[in-house]
């Protein structure tokens, strides 16, 4: 099977102060490779400062690669110049870990929403475009009557639903969802995880699952890329990597949140459908049953 999207041999390197006031450059992604294939959900795990954001960011070339090479869709888009890139931004989407700052604060909720519809389907008739709106709205569990409100008028749950409503709006292939529960609440990062499998489970979308908590990987990521220093140091099927990690990483990385055999030790993210239309998640002690959207 052609992936999706394949990454070989990505170097990003940043300039930082050194010592006695000098710049030195500090490898954040130091020679990564990774494919995701079409429909899967990948996960990306590994420790703070691994080089996990750099490398999504990579991928949807919001940053340039020092060296490597990208191919999406079997198109080499490493060197693509930003204009040759716009056409294929509506299918290369992102949601970034802090809602808050990924948004306008000037713009209004639906404003912000409709952005996308805007670039990419400007001849779209207003009143189609305010409807695919309110769709969305609805789609993340937002009142359309919410549209004219601005961001600060938004929780902070409220404002992810947001970003993930801009984000699918134009109806991507490809989501990069970048740690995007991990500034929530218990209770809203189940909902959040519940909207992102419904709309993969809507329109077959491909994503690659930014995060450092194993627990949730493992209940969403068919497959599991680990991280560490900038390299990939393991990758595979998930239930593979979580029951025999190869690495030492990994298998420390393991240890520390599964038990012996791999069986959640804590933090255990469990779904059982016992309603239909509703999701039953147990997170540690708390327990959720979920309306899915
Ligand atoms: N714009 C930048 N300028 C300088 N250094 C950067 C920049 N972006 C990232 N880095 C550095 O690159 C390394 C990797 O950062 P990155 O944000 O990719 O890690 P991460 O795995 O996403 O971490 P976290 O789990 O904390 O989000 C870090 O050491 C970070 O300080
Ligand atoms: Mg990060």
């Amino acid at each position: 099977m052609t992936p999706l999207l394949a990454a070989t041999g990505l170097f990003k390197s940043f300039g930082v102060p050194g010592r006695l006031g000098r710049r030195t450059r500090m490898m954040a992604v130091n020679g990564a490779s990774l494919t995701i294939g079409a429909g899967e959900t990948v996960g990306l795990v590994g420790e703070s400062g691994s080089g996990k954001s750099t490398l999504g960011r990579l991928l949807l070339r919001l940053l340039d690669p020092d060296d490597g090479r990208i191919v999406y869709d079997g198109q080499d888009i490493t060197h693509l110049s930003d204009r040759a890139m716009r056409p294929l931004r509506r299918d290369l989407q992102a949601i970034f870990q802090d809602p808050g700052s990924a948004l306008n604060p000037r713009l209004t909720a639906g404003a912000q929403v409709a952005e996308p519809l805007l670039i990419h389907e400007p001849n779209e008739t207003r009143g189609r475009r305010h409807e695919r709106v309110a769709e969305l709205f609805r789609q993340v569990g937002l009142d359309p009557s919410m549209m004219l409100r601005h961001p600060d008028g938004f929780s902070g749950g409220q404002r992810q639903r947001l970003c993930i409503a801009r984000a699918l709006a134009t109806r991507p292939r490809l989501l990069i969802a970048d740690e995007p529960i991990t500034a929530l609440d218990l209770s809203i990062q189940a909902q959040v995880l519940s909207l992102l499998e419904s709309a993969r489970a809507a329109s077959g979308l491909t994503m690659l699952f930014i995060s450092h908590d194993l627990a949730v990987v493992r209940y969403l990521c068919q497959r599991v890329v680990v991280m560490f220093r900038g390299q990939v140091i393991e990758h595979g099927p998930t239930e593979a990597v979580f029951t025999t990690p190869s690495h030492p990483y990994t298998q420390r990385l393991v240890a520390s949140v599964f038990g012996e055999n791999g069986e959640a030790r804590r933090d255990p993210f469990l779904a059982s459908p016992r309603q239909e239309g509703c999701t039953e998640y147990q997170v540690g002690a708390d327990h959720f049953v979920l309306a899915n959207f």
